[in-house]
């Protein structure tokens, strides 16, 4: 299977008064098209950064991050932006990410805008297809952020990152702010579309029991380390790295059966009411 998303010995440093502060150490990982890559970790253990990093938000101080063949830090300002549309993202804080004076339909026309030809009518019927598959009725086109829930907004979130028909979409801790009930309707939603789409996603959680619910593999990451990555099941049913055993035992899984086993996840609707 091709390799969509390859990064090679990511360090990320940070000066930190007159030392240097060391946020990602040396990460490897390989994600595979159409798998879902689960990074867990806790707070702090260098997540974010290490996906800033994979799309060139920030540039590493040293390793390579390979998209779709392309050494990225090789490229100038105008093909790294042409490639970025190939990947999307999604952040945790789904209100504070939308424009609160810009309507649904306008955040959503933003990257249509920027990288597609659409106009007009053409233009509103992607607006209304991509409100239409992340689960929201064409009516919500015409709200601001703040007349919609916590998670209306993060299936906008989802929007925006889809309307340019990416391969990979990075989710970092993208269910990480909404209510309980309302994450596990956002986690099937992701699902639905990454196994209609074939994409890819690099998932990043601090949450083992989001990871579980969606990853194909995963990688464990402490202080800008990975300590251990390999099959999700394996991971989670045979952790090898002493890290690995104290995240599973200190996860509150057992008190969210909705998360805790797919196999039992409640067939929820994937409607935009949460
Ligand atoms: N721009 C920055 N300047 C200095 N330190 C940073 C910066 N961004 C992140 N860090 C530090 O790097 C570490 C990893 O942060 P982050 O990647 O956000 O972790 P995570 O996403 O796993 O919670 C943290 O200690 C954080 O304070
Ligand atoms: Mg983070």
């Amino acid at each position: 299977m091709t390799n969509v998303l390859t990064l090679e010995n990511i360090v990320k440093t940070f000066p930190l008064q007159r030392k240097v502060f060391t946020a990602v150490d040396d990460v490897s990982l390989s994600i595979k098209e159409g798998t879902v890559y689960g990074l867990v970790g806790e707070s702090g253990s260098g997540k974010s950064t290490l996906a800033r990093c994979a799309m060139q938000l920030m540039r590493p101080t040293s390793g390579q991050a390979i998209f779709e063949g392309h050494d990225l830090g090789k490229l100038g300002p105008k093909a790294l932006r042409t490639i970025r549309s190939r990947m999307g993202i999604v952040l945790q804080n789904p209100v504070a990410s939308l424009n609160p004076r810009m309507s649904i339909g306008a955040s959503v026309a933003e990257p249509l805008r920027a990288h597609t030809a659409l106009k007009g009518h053409a233009l509103q019927a992607k607006i209304d297809n991509l409100l239409d598959e992340v689960g929201l009725g064409a009516e919500h086109t015409h709200r601001l952020p703040h007349q919609l829930s916590g998670g209306q907004c993060q299936r906008v979130g989802i929007a925006r990152a889809l309307a340019t028909s990416p391969r990979l979409l990075i989710l970092d801790e993208p269910t990480s702010a909404l209510d309980v009930s309302v994450q596990a309707q956002i986690l099937n939603l992701l699902q639905d579309l990454q196994q209609q789409k074939g994409l890819t996603y690099l998932l990043i959680s601090h949450d083992l029991d989001v990871v579980r619910y969606l990853s194909d593999e995963v990688a464990v990451m402490k202080t800008g380390k990975i300590v251990e990555s390999g099959a999700a099941e394996r991971i989670f049913t045979d952790p090898q790295h002493d890290y690995t055993r104290r995240l599973l035992e200190a996860a509150p899984g057992h008190g969210r059966p909705e998360l805790a086993d797919s196999h039992t996840l409640p067939t929820l609707t994937t409607q935009g009411n949460d």
